[in-house]
This record gives structure tokens, C-alpha cells and sequence, in this order.
């Protein structure tokens, strides 16, 4: 590659899961600090940073398509210094050099922290790949928080053990490790000081975190939780996305304890099969599945459920695909995501026997997301009457109208006096799939 002049401005892309977007949002700051600023919306930036995902084939492939586009100049007149970060960079670093020579740089989700050194490298013509798994040295490496939205997300946990036989995380983000809970009440703090109302703790086992607390006592995830709570100014909690098998009871009544914790559990399932489910390599049952349901509802009645699926995992028949139905009747999610089964390479699941015909698996997809569908628009109308606080994020599409969260993390719009970042009370007035319409009814939580 040929020297070129530093870049100037930036825009990062990211794709795939909130811990992409944390990192992407950390990749920012970094940039920042060198002096690079935002390309100004519709403008070409001189650096783009693609923060892919590689869970589904889908997800991977449009880094390439990216790619193309940008150099062509059909996303931008003039083409831009690209980095590749995220998974699809750890788990094909090699290839994307090889297969795109417009890319740079190529670096992995526990090395981005090094992002300066190699657009040193990058400037003078020099490409450079980093797929290093350093996670904690990343988090010590990076400058401290400064841009933030009233809702934000707090990386506790990288990494996953669990080796689901489907999926491509544990290699991608490699081993689990919890942060260390100093470093998170601290950024915690800065992110509240930035004007955060409300923290997403993430990981891909957040449910997995430990640590040893300021009175030097372990604790798990709701240890980190009750501590949280009492940072001032911070006004809501949530976390995601938690594994089945790592949910003690603590967390289970920290959902009944603490009032800043919200009432919304996101808890994946993947399949309603005893069979299927052992054959994924996940260690529940669907029963101990819905057991563990009970007691989270028990702990916090209101608790809003949402969970993810996969249809036509290898050797999946009709019969264990209608359990999938049948669990997903009982449950009545109020949200969820659901897959059709992604061959990844590398993965157990990509060479076993009785792989699903695409057909099969689109029938059973509709099937499902009708069923979710049904639930969903059920548990928003069941809401429509009630009050509550909405954590306002965004404009709406049309002028004085905004855009928030319910506790139970539906998405909210209406009319009024109202700023990004305020809490205010909303009546729920009408329900759709996706959405519900509220009244202001006072405004006066705003200084919370
Ligand atoms: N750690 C989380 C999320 C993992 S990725 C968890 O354990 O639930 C998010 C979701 O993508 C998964 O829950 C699963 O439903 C889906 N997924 C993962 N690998 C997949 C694959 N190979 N094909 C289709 N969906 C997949
Ligand atoms: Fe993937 Fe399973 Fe780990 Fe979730 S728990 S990230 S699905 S291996
Ligand atoms: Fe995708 Fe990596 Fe997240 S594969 S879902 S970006 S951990």
C-alpha cells in the first residue's frame, strides 16, 4: 500500500450485538484522542471502521459487500481507509487481507485498544493484522469515558465457555473473563457525570460475572448490581444476555430488591427440545427452563420476558419443533429474536448429520415469529392503561414528538415538553407490535 496523509475524520460502522456497539463507541473515543473527528453525516469520512459480526453467515459476508461498496465509491465519492474490527476480523483475519487489498487494517475484538499503533503503520503504507485475545490489558488501555447516550451500554464480561455446538463466540471473543469491579463502578460513574440515565451491563455470559467487591468480599452479578444502584444519578439497570445455567439466586432477588433494576429479563432458550437442546450443548431442559421462569416472576411479577431462538438446527423433525412452539405458548414473551440454523465454520454443529432444508426452516420461521409476534402485541396491549416512566432517547419522526423506553423496555412515543435524557411519566394509550403511543402526564422526574 502506498503512504498516505493521517486521516481526519471517522466513521465507525458497527453491526451484530450491543457488545459491538460498546466497542465501537470505545473505538470512537479512541480516534478522538488522536484527533480524528466524526465524518459530518452525508459526508465522506477518510477512515471507516467496519465493526463486523460473525454469527450468522448473512452477518459475515456483508463485510465484504461493505467493503466493495466503499471502494467502488458507491458509499462514499472518494474511497476511505478501511479497518476491519469486530468478530468477522478475529475469525478471518488472514483471508479478509487476502481477499480485500483496499483494507489496512484488520483487528480483533480484544485488540482494538492497539487501533493507534497500526493507523501509524496504516499511514505509512504498511498493513497490519491484530487477532490478540489481551482483554483486560484492552479495558486498562483505553481512554476513560466521555460520550454517552441517556441509555448506555457497560461491558462487564468478555468472552464465553459455554461452546453452544452452533455457535461462534467462544471463538471469536475467546475466553470469559470478568472486568474487575473497581474499573466498573468507576466507568459506571463516568458514564453517569456524561449524562447516562440508565446502564446495560454486557457480556455474552453477563450472568457469568464475578469479582471481589470494595470490602474485598466475591460476589457475583448482583453484588455488582445492589453497588450500582447507589451511584447517584443513575436511574435504571438492566443486563444481558444471561446464560439459563448461570443464574444464582441472588440475581434472582436482586429483581425484587432492587428498584433501579429493571423489570425485564432477556434469558435465551434457543429451542423447546430436550433432544435439540442437549444436542446444542445447552445444559437446561426446557423444563428446568421454565422452572427457573417461575422463580424469576415469583421474585418480580411484572418481570417482561424475551429470549432468542434458533429453528432447523441439525436433525430438528416436526415433532421437536412444535416443543419449540409449545414452550414459546407457555412462556408469552413479551419480546424475543429468532434464527434460522447458520452453519459456522469451525462449529460442532456445521458437520453433523440431517442439516435442515431451507424450506423447512423458513415454514418453521414464519410459524414461530408469528406465535412471538401474537405474544408481543398481546403483552403491549395488556400494558395500555398503565403509567409509567419513559427514559426519553430520541426524537420522533414528527416535530415535538419523542421517543423513549418503558421499564419493561417496550419503545414509546409522545407529544410534549420533554428533552432527550429525561425520565417523565407516560399514560400507555394505544398498543402496536412494535410500539405503543403514550401521554405526558408531568414532567417533574426530569432532575432524577
Ligand atoms: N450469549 C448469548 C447470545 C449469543 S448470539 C446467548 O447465549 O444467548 C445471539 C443469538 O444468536 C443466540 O442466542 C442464538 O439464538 C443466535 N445464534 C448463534 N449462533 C447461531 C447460528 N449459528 N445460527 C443461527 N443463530 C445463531
Ligand atoms: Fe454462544 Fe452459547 Fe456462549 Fe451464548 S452461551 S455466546 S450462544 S456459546
Ligand atoms: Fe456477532 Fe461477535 Fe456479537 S459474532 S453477535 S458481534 S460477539
Amino acid at each position: 500500500m502506498k503512504p498516505t496523509t493521517s486521516p481526519k475524520t471517522y466513521r465507525v460502522k458497527s453491526f451484530g450485538c450491543q457488545m459491538n456497539v460498546y466497542d465501537g463507541e470505545r473505538m470512537a473515543e479512541m480516534l478522538g484522542e488522536q484527533g480524528i473527528v466524526p465524518a459530518p453525516e452525508g459526508e465522506d469520512a477518510d477512515l471507516v471502521v467496519l465493526n463486523t459480526c460473525h454469527i450468522r453467515e448473512k452477518a459475515a459476508e456483508k463485510v465484504y459487500s461493505d467493503i466493495g461498496r466503499l471502494t467502488k465509491g458507491k458509499t462514499q465519492t472518494k474511497a476511505p481507509m478501511i479497518a476491519v474490527a469486530g468478530c468477522v476480523a478475529q475469525a478471518e483475519g488472514e483471508e479478509i487481507m487476502r481477499r480485500s487489498p483496499a483494507v489496512s487494517m484488520v483487528v480483533g475484538p480484544q485488540a482494538y485498544h492497539r487501533l493507534p499503533e497500526m493507523l501509524e503503520k496504516a499511514v505509512k503504507g504498511e498493513r497490519a493484522t491484530d487477532t490478540d485475545m489481551p482483554a483486560i490489558a484492552k479495558f486498562a488501555a483505553l481512554p476513560e469515558r466521555r460520550r454517552t447516550n441517556p441509555a448506555s451500554f457497560l461491558t462487564v464480561q468478555e468472552g464465553c465457555d459455554k461452546f453452544c455446538t452452533y455457535c461462534v463466540v467462544p471463538y471469536t471473543r475467546g475466553a470469559e473473563i470478568s472486568r474487575p469491579y473497581a474499573d466498573l463502578v468507576t466507568e459506571a460513574k463516568k458514564l453517569v457525570d456524561a449524562g447516562a440515565k440508565e446502564i446495560t451491563l454486557l457480556g455474552q455470559n453477563v450472568s457469568a460475572w464475578s469479582g471481589e467487591d470494595g470490602k474485598g468480599h466475591q460476589v457475583g452479578l448482583a453484588g455488582l448490581i445492589r453497588d450500582l444502584a447507589k451511584v447517584d444519578g443513575l436511574a435504571r439497570i438492566r443486563y444481558t444476555t444471561s446464560h439459563p445455567a448461570d443464574m444464582d439466586d441472588d440475581l434472582i432477588a436482586a429483581h425484587g430488591e432492587i428498584d433501579k433494576l429493571m423489570p425485564f429479563l432477556h434469558l435465551p432458550v434457543q429451542a423447546g427440545s430436550d433432544r435439540v437442546l442437549k444436542a446444542m450443548n445447552r445444559s437446561h431442559t426446557a423444563e428446568s427452563y421454565l422452572k427457573l421462569l417461575d422463580r424469576f416472576r415469583a421474585a418480580r411479577p411484572d418481570l417482561a420476558l424475551s429470549g432468542d431462538f434458533i429453528v432447523g438446527f441439525p436433525g430438528e423433525t416436526d415433532v421437536e419443533f412444535e416443543e419449540t412452539l409449545a414452550l414459546v405458548d407457555e412462556v408469552k414473551y413479551a419480546q424475543a429474536f429468532s434464527f434460522k440454523y447458520s452453519p459456522r465454520p469451525g462449529t460442532p454443529a456445521a458437520t453433523m448429520d440431517g442439516q435442515v432444508a431451507k424450506d423447512v426452516m423458513d415454514e418453521r420461521l414464519r410459524r414461530l415469529q408469528d406465535a412471538l409476534n401474537r405474544d408481543q402485541l398481546a403483552f403491549n396491549e395488556a400494558s395500555v392503561g398503565r403509567t409509567c416512566e419513559v427514559l426519553v432517547e430520541r426524537k420522533g419522526k414528527h416535530p415535538g414528538q419523542w421517543l423513549g423506553k418503558s421499564p419493561w423496555l417496550q419503545s414509546v412515543w409522545f407529544e410534549g415538553d420533554a428533552q432527550i435524557g429525561d425520565l417523565v411519566e407516560v399514560e400507555l394509550v394505544e398498543a402496536g407490535p412494535n410500539s405503543l403511543a403514550g401521554t405526558l402526564r408531568e414532567t417533574a422526574l426530569s432532575a432524577a
